[in-house]
């Protein structure tokens, strides 16, 4: 069953976004999820240090698990290994940041687009050169809120003082000139309703998610065949703490949580 797995990656909880999304287009197709919580936060890493993070993940997702596509659902792996993953493995593999910039220029026809990111995301520019390439001369401003993504992680983010740091960042892009941000990183995506109320008067907030869902749907357009809903979840790291995370903000799929620490051990020793 598991040969027909779509298979989803983040450094945590963020991803889970994608997993809903997914979910939704592919009602009765096994999932499998990859945490790695272990190497949080992928976002303060140089592209070598990632490289050698993910690509264990990935063989271990394309040749253990067998998936037959994978999302990065990783706005940092999808930003910095996207391309070099791609040339690497003969399954597709999808990223968020071309179909988050699509959906970005259908919502928001004029105006800047800010783009909420990790550091390393916003180093690499790649949110701003795919919306130069898809509409050129469209103003972006990127801006990398690395202690936020941190309290999304450990759920403590639903706070008073956060709300209140996150308005006034908010407002001053609107004053910016910013008319739709991008959550360019999906622990924000994950959140999109705490991002959504704080931004309904100022500007639309483009979730990732559901267009990279469509992406995968467009490659994958038979995959509703599969027979299992299953969704299985390795966490390299903190189990425990995934699992809390999880439960905190209410995530709504049952999942089968498995712990994971040496690739060529699951491999060798069958999945379960
Ligand atoms: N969810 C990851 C992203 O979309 C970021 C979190 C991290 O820094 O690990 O970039």
């Amino acid at each position: 069953m598991k040969e027909s797995a779509i298979g989803i990656m983040d450094s945590g909880i963020g991803g889970l976004s994608v997993v809903l999304a997914v979910r939704e287009l592919f009602p009765s197709c096994p999932i499998v999820y990859f945490a790695d919580p272990l190497h949080f936060p992928y976002g303060e890493k140089e592209e070598r240090e990632l490289f050698a993070i993910v690509q264990p993940i990935v063989d271990f997702l394309v040749y253990g698990v067998g998936v037959q596509i994978l999302v990065v659902a990783c706005g940092t792996v999808s930003s910095l290994l996207l391309p070099r993953l791609q040339r690497g493995y003969s399954v597709p593999l999808v990223g968020i940041v071309e179909p988050a910039c699509r959906e970005a220029l259908v919502h928001v026809p004029e105006g800047a687009i800010g783009v909420l990111a990790t550091r390393a995301t916003v180093r690499a520019g790649s949110f701003r050169r795919v919306i130069e390439r898809l509409r050129p001369g469209t103003p972006v401003i990127e801006e990398a809120w690395p202690e936020f993504i941190e309290a999304v992680e450990k759920g403590t983010c639903n706070t008073l003082a956060w709300k209140v740091w996150v308005r006034e960042r908010l407002e001053r892009l609107h004053e910016q000139g910013v008319r739709g941000i991008i959550m360019g990183c999906t622990h924000f995506a994950f959140i999109s309703d705490f991002f959504e109320e704080l931004s309904r008067d100022l500007f639309p907030v483009i979730n990732p998610a559901a267009s990279c869902a469509r992406e995968v749907a467009q490659i994958l357009p038979r995959a509703e065949l599969c027979a299992s809903s299953s969704l299985t979840v390795f966490v390299r790291g903190n189990q425990e703490h995934f699992i809390d995370a999880v439960q905190n903000f209410r995530f709504p799929l049952p999942m089968e949580v498995h712990s994971f620490s040496d690739v060529r051990g699951w491999v060798a020793y069958g999945l379960p």
